[in-house]
This record gives C-alpha cells, sequence and structure tokens, in this order.
C-alpha cells in the first residue's frame, strides 16, 4: 500500500517510515523539518519538505502520489510551549490538519491514521489506567489542539466516508528522540547521563508515566492500516512507573556516576498517568512487547553512538 507519513522525519514518524516499509509498504515523507532531521528519514521513502498548512505544496504531493492512506505524525508538540504560543499550536495542529483532511477527500485517500495523545487529552486521570471513556480534560493548549482532531475524523468520516483510526500514544521512548526538547525525559537524561552532567528529578520523582517504547507503537501504526475503523484506541501498558524507577534503570544502564538529585516540583504537572491496552489488544492484536529495561539498552546504545 502507499502510506503517506506526515512528520516522518520526526521521533516516532521515522520509526513509522522504517516499520511500513519492512512491511513492504511504499512510503512518502510531508515534513517541514521544523523539529525533524532528514537524517531521521529512512532513504527508501520520498520526502517533501512542505509545511501541512500549505494547501498548494501539500495538493501538488498528493497529486504526484496518490497514497491510499495517511499516517499523521506532524504536529506541534512541546506543552510548555503551547501555553505561550497557543495561537500556533492551533494552526498547525488544528487548521494544518484539516487542510490535510481536505485533501485527503479531494485525493480519494482511504484511511488516516491519527496521533493522539493520552498523556495529554485526559488531564490529571480521575481514574487508572484511563481508559478511552475517561472524560477529555486538556490542561494546555497542545492537548486541546490535538483532541480537535478526533472530532473532525468522526465527521469526514461519517459524510466523506475516509476511515480513520485515532491512536492516543502514553509517553513515547526511544532513539532519535530530541534530548534538547523540553518533552521526553529519557532522551534529556540519556543524554546528559551520558556526558557524566548533572540531573535534576522535579518534585519527589514519586510520579508515574506510562512509557512504551517508540517500536511498538510504530507497529500499532502498522496494524491499524489493515485492522480496525472508526475507533479511538489507546496504546497504553497499563502500568505506572515512576520517574526514580527510570533514573534508578537509566543510571544502571549508562554507568552514570552523580547521585540522584532532587529540585522543585514543575508547577501544574500532573502526578500520575497512565493509560488502558485492552481495546488495543482486541481490535489492532497489539501489545507492547519491549520491557522498559530493553528499551532503555536500545536508546542508550543509541545515544552512545
Ligand atoms: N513523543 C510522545 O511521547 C508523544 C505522545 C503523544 C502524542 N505524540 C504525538 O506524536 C506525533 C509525533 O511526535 P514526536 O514526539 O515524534 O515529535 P517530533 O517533533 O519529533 O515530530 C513531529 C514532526 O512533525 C514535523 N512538523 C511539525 N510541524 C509541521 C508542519 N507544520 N508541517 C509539516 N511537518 C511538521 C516536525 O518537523 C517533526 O518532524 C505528534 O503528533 C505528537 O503530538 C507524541
Amino acid at each position: 500500500m502507499k502510506v503517506l507519513v506526515t512528520g516522518g522525519a520526526g521521533f516516532i514518524g521515522s520509526h513509522i517510515v522504517d516499520a511500513l516499509l519492512e512491511n513492504g509498504h511504499d512510503v512518502v515523507v510531508v515534513d517541514d523539518l521544523s523539529t525533524g532531521k532528514r537524517a531521521n528519514v529512512n532513504t527508501r521513502a520520498r520526502l517533501y519538505q512542505v509545511d501541512i498548512r500549505d494547501e498548494q505544496a501539500l495538493d501538488a504531493v498528493l497529486a504526484q502520489e496518490k497514497p491510499e492512506a495517511i499516517s499523521h505524525q506532524a504536529a506541534k508538540a512541546n506543552v510548555r510551549e503551547s501555553m505561550v504560543r497557543p495561537q500556533l499550536y492551533a494552526e498547525v495542529n488544528i487548521l494544518g490538519s484539516l487542510n490535510l483532511l481536505e485533501l485527503a477527500r479531494r485525493h480519494g485517500v482511504r484511511k488516516v491514521i491519527y496521533a493522539s495523545t493520552g498523556g495529554a487529552v485526559y488531564g490529571e486521570p480521575e481514574y487508572l489506567p484511563a481508559d478511552e471513556q475517561h472524560p477529555i480534560n486538556p490542561l494546555d493548549p497542545y492537548g486541546a489542539s490535538k483532541h480537535q482532531v478526533e472530532h473532525y475524523l468522526y465527521i469526514y468520516r461519517k459524510h466523506f466516508g475516509i476511515d480513520y483510526t485515532v491512536l492516543r500514544y502514553p509517553n513515547v521512548y526511544g532513539p532519535r528522540q530530541d534530548p534538547d526538547g523540553e518533552a521526553g525525559v529519557i532522551a534529556i537524561w540519556t543524554a546528559l547521563m551520558l556526558k557524566g552532567q548533572p540531573t535534576v528529578v522535579h518534585g519527589s520523582g514519586e510520579q508515574q508515566r506510562d512509557f512504551v517504547y517508540v517500536g511498538d507503537i510504530a507497529r500499532a501504526n502498522v496494524l491499524a492500516l489493515e485492522r480496525g475503523g472508526g475507533e479511538i484506541i489507546n496504546l497504553g501498558s497499563a502500568i505506572g512507573t515512576s520517574i526514580n524507577e527510570v533514573f534508578d534503570l537509566l543510571q544502571e544502564t549508562t554507568g552514570y556516576g552523580l547521585k540522584r538529585e532532587h529540585g522543585p516540583a514543575k508547577q501544574g504537572e500532573v502526578f500520575r498517568s497512565y493509560i488502558t491496552r485492552e481495546k488495543a489488544e482486541s481490535i489492532l492484536g497489539w501489545r507492547p512487547t519491549v520491557s522498559l529495561a530493553e528499551g532503555l539498552e536500545q536508546t542508550v546504545a543509541y545515544f552512545r553512538s
């Protein structure tokens, strides 16, 4: 199948590109390279440096390539930046996605797989693990913008017959994650620990997150091409791992010599967040297979090289 991956030069998107190619698909990438890197893109995929908000340029790519499906990963994805630039987050994440959907409709795309976020749409969870029925309470413009698109997907399926699968990701980690970004504690600490530089645990470190290896997330995207349709699916492990546990595992894997130092807690941070995996198992036949210890090994090996 020919698949267009938006954001395919980014962290998660580039792993999806690799997984699609491994499964025999033909892959086209659209990325404006704002945070993504050309070097992340598999040489067997065709990269178009295009902004998803640019209707004309995106139209030309769809006319030329005629993809049957789209894996839509491109987004502004920095929670803190979204608090100071909410309009930009709406422009890229909502209007950019709508632009893509309109063009998908015009060019006869069959299915869209959409990267949503379990971490940001549920807010402070009312129960754990949060399932797909959990109330939607985004705490920031990033989460609000990512959630809006889920509604448009429903509308485009109902009225225009474009199928979709919404995948709500947990905290994804692994090779190619940007260590300079604000998100991604594993990438940030791995880079610092390998350089022997100081690290800070914000607050008690007992806050919990749901860490899933990027290869598992990429595999779910490939499965969603053929299975299911019209659903919202969490891609969680259903396990909360504390930040202290992550620190200890990473310290062991990197051989980091400095002690764990704690700083002030981050304001407004959700304390515990992890999401279900049952629906992914029943619809996609998916469950995470890479343990945190194994995934950290892979991540550290990547950062070392
Ligand atoms: N990393 C996580 O833990 C996580 C969790 C939940 C959801 N997500 C979602 O997964 C997707 C991928 O995130 P990531 O962590 O790989 O981030 P990333 O920044 O590495 O990837 C995003 C990609 O989109 C591209 N992009 C941004 N704006 C664009 C635009 N206007 N036009 C074209 N391309 C544009 C960037 O250059 C980049 O390559 C995002 O949609 C994000 O919201 C990520």
